[in-house]
C-alpha cells in the first residue's frame, strides 16, 4: 500500500508540468512570454488582437487574405440571439462576470456547432465566442442601466467596437489602440487557473461552451482576473500620490497583499505590464487626471524592496487605470480580461482534444478510517 510518506504532494500543482503545448511559452525567471514563438513585445508593438487571435488559433501569422476573412468571420458574429439578451435582462443585477458566465452558457443552445467537438467546429465556436463576449459585456452594462444595447459596428476593429458599444461613441485611434494592446497581452497565458479549468472540462470531452463557462468562473476570483478591479480600488483609497507610501506600508504591516503585484510564475517583472505603463501615463495626462499614473508609480516605488523576493508588478497593475480612464466601471474590469482571453481558452481546449487524456489527479487522504456507523436515532 502507498503510504503518505511515499507521496510527493504538490499543493496548488506548483511546479507541476501536466502536458505539452505549442501555443504559449513562459519563462517566469527571465520574464519572457511568447505566443507561437513570437515575443509578446513584438506582438504588442506591431500586431493587433485580430491578427494575434489568428496566430494563437492557427499557429501562424495570417496572410492579408486570411486576415480579411478572419476579420469578416469575427464581425459576422457580433450580434447576440434575442433569447440571450432576454437572459441577460433576467440576471442583470448580478456581477458582470456572473452575467457573462450565464450568457455564455446560454449561447451554447443557439450555436450551430453545438454538438461538434472537432477542432474545426471548436475553432468556429471560439471565433464566434470571441466576438460574442465583447457584445455580452457591453450589452449587459447598458441593460442594467435601463438602456438599449448599442448595436455592434462592423466598420470598427474588435477593440474599437468594444469601446463603441459602451456609449455609442467611436473612440480615438490612440484609445482604441491601447484597448487593443490590452486584449493582445491578455490573449493567452499558459496553464493559468482559468485555462487549466477549461482543459479539465475539455478532458472529459465536454464542449467548448462548457469549458469556457467554467473558465469564466475560475477567472472571476481576485487571485486571478480580479486584481485589476482591486488595483483601481486601491488607487482610489490612496487618493493622492503623497499618500501611497504610507498606504502600502500599512497594507504590508497588516500582512495584506498589494494588488497587481506578484505572480505564481513570474519572479521577474511580468513582461505584459510595460505595455500598459506608458499608455496609462499618456492617457491619464490626456484625460486631465495625471494623478492616477503618479499614484501607481508611487506604489511601485514603495514596493521596490520586494523585487528581491521576486514580487513585481503584474499585468493587472496598470490595466485598471486604463479602463477607468475610458469611463468603464470597475466591475467590468474582469470581464474585459475575459474578452481578451477567449482565443487562449479556445486553442487550449483544442490542444486538449487533440491529445486528450482525462485530467484526474489524486488527493492525499488525511481523514480517519474505520469509523463505526451509528444510526441517527442513537447519535448524541
Ligand atoms: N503583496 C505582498 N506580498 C505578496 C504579494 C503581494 N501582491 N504576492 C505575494 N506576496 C508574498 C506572500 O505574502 C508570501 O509571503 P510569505 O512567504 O512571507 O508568506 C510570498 O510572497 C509568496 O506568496 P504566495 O501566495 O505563496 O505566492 P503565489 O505564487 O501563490 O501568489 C498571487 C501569486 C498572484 C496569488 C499573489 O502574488 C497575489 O495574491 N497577488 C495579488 C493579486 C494579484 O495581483 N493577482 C493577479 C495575478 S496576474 C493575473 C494573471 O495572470 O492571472
Amino acid at each position: 500500500m502507498t503510504t503518505k510518506d511515499d507521496i510527493q504532494l504538490n499543493r496548488g500543482l506548483q511546479g507541476v508540468y501536466f502536458d505539452r503545448t505549442e501555443t504559449t511559452f513562459i519563462d517566469g525567471k527571465e520574464g519572457i512570454l511568447e505566443y507561437r514563438g513570437y515575443s509578446i513585445h513584438e506582438l504588442a508593438k506591431h500586431s493587433n488582437f485580430e491578427e494575434t487571435s489568428y496566430l494563437l488559433l492557427y499557429g501562424a501569422l495570417p496572410t492579408q487574405a486570411q486576415l480579411k476573412e478572419f476579420e469578416a468571420e469575427l464581425k459576422a458574429s457580433r450580434n447576440l440571439p434575442e433569447q440571450v439578451l432576454d437572459v441577460i435582462e433576467i440576471v442583470k443585477d448580478s456581477h458582470p462576470m456572473d452575467v457573462l458566465r450565464t450568457a455564455v452558457s446560454t449561447l451554447a443552445s443557439f450555436d450551430p456547432d453545438r454538438s461538434d467537438n472537432s477542432p474545426e467546429g471548436t475553432f468556429r465556436k471560439g471565433v464566434r465566442l470571441t466576438s460574442q463576449f465583447a457584445t455580452i459585456v457591453m450589452a449587459h452594462h447598458r441593460i442594467r442601466r435601463g438602456k438599449d444595447p448599442i448595436a455592434p459596428s462592423d466598420s470598427l476593429s474588435h477593440a474599437a467596437n468594444f469601446l463603441y458599444m459602451l456609449e455609442g461613441k467611436v473612440p480615438t485611434p490612440e484609445t482604441a489602440e491601447l484597448m487593443d494592446r490590452d486584449f493582445v497581452i491578455h490573449a493567452d497565458h499558459g496553464s493559468n487557473a482559468s485555462a487549466f479549468t477549461a482543459r479539465v472540462v475539455a478532458s472529459t470531452n465536454a464542449d467548448l461552451h462548457g469549458a469556457v463557462t467554467a473558465g469564466i468562473a475560475a477567472l472571476s476570483g481576485p487571485s486571478h482576473g480580479g486584481a485589476a478591479e482591486n488595483v483601481m480600488q486601491m488607487a482610489q483609497e490612496i487618493g493622492e500620490p503623497e499618500n501611497a507610501a504610507q498606504y502600502v506600508k500599512n497594507l504590508l504591516a497588516a500582512k495584506e497583499r498589494v494588488m497587481g503585484f506578484g505572480h505564481r510564475v513570474y519572479k521577474a517583472e511580468d513582461p505584459r505590464a510595460r505595455h500598459l505603463r506608458e499608455g496609462v501615463r499618456k492617457l491619464s495626462e490626456e484625460k486631465g487626471e495625471p494623478k492616477w499614473y503618479a499614484i501607481l508609480e508611487a506604489v511601485v516605488e514603495e514596493m521596490k524592496p520586494y523585487a528581491r523576493r521576486g514580487i513585481h508588478v503584474n499585468v493587472d497593475f496598470f490595466a485598471g487605470v486604463v479602463y477607468h480612464l475610458n469611463g468603464i466601471p470597475q466591475d467590468l474590469f474582469v470581464p474585459i480580461f475575459a474578452v481578451g482571453r477567449v482565443p487562449g481558452w479556445t486553442i487550449q481546449v483544442v490542444e486538449q482534444y487533440r491529445h486528450n487524456i482525462l485530467i484526474r489527479p489524486l488527493l492525499v487522504y488525511t481523514g480517519t478510517h474505520d469509523r463505526p456507523y451509528v444510526p441517527i436515532a442513537e447519535r448524541g
